[in-house]
């Protein structure tokens, strides 16, 4: 399902981050936004997840207008959100994590095998796990969630190159499913690796968009310079 952000509006009260920002999310694509920190990339995640209002403008998922709907019935649609921070249950085992996101025993076994460190932590408590496991746990359970829409909140951050490429391999598998994935990341690599198409933030708005053939290093980069 193809998610729709029209010249969208949103931040903290009076303190506005996005101004009449628009983006589309095609069905079975990788989009990814790079920008420095404090442009607004996990803001954007919120926005679209409902955790903070619209101020302004509209969210349409499949053409249905949802941008007025709470977090949970955006949820129940098939936005799934991996949040930056606060993406597991810290007082839960890592087994309790994967099995609230709803995935069927079978998922939970294969997720658990492709993420070794997982598989041998399934009775440990979330909360006592490092910060890279507790990313590739957040990860894990946004996989599991069965999302049409997919918007992932630099999941790489101090995460290990092995798992990195685990992750990489998880979202390129669910892009060939159909879903529409927005990547937000610093990590260039991955961005180089699996994005489809890389949109360029910084404080104003999006400053210039890359397609699949243009996306390469120096390119990225540079909208990290900004
Ligand atoms: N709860 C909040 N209340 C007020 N302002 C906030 C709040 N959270 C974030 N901001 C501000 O909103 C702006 C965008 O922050 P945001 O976290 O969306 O950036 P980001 O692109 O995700 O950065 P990073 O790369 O560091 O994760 C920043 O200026 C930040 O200070
Ligand atoms: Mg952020």
């Amino acid at each position: 399902m193809t998610l729709q952000l029209e010249a969208i509006t949103g931040g903290y009260g009076d303190t506005l981050v996005h101004r009449d920002l628009s983006l589309a999310l095609p069905a079975g694509q990788i989009t990814a936004i790079v920008g420095r920190n404090g442009t607004g990339k996990t803001t954007l995640a919120r926005l679209i997840a409902g955790e903070l209002p619209l101020q302004g403008g509209a969210i349409r998922l499949a053409g249905y207008e949802i941008g007025g709907l709470p977090a949970h019935a955006r949820a129940r649609r098939g936005i799934v959100t991996m949040p930056q921070t606060g993406m597991v249950f810290d007082t839960l085992s890592v087994r309790e994590n994967l099995h609230l996101t709803g995935g069927t025993p079978d998922q939970i076994a294969r997720i658990a095998q492709t993420f070794p460190r997982l598989g041998e932590r399934m009775a440990q408590r979330a909360g006592s796990m490092s910060g890279g496991e507790r990313k590739i746990l957040g990860f894990a359970r946004a996989m599991l969630g069965n999302g049409k829409v997919l918007v992932l909140d630099e999941p790489s951050e101090g995460v290990q190159p092995e798992n990195i490429q685990r992750m990489q391999a998880e979202i390129t598998a669910r892009k060939a499913a159909g879903a529409a994935i927005l990547l937000l990341e610093q990590n260039v690599s991955m961005i180089v690796s699996i994005a489809d198409r890389v949109h360029a933030l910084d404080t104003k708005g999006f400053t210039f968009t890359l397609e699949r053939a243009d996306i390469a290093r120096e390119a990225v980069l540079a909208a990290l310079e900004i």
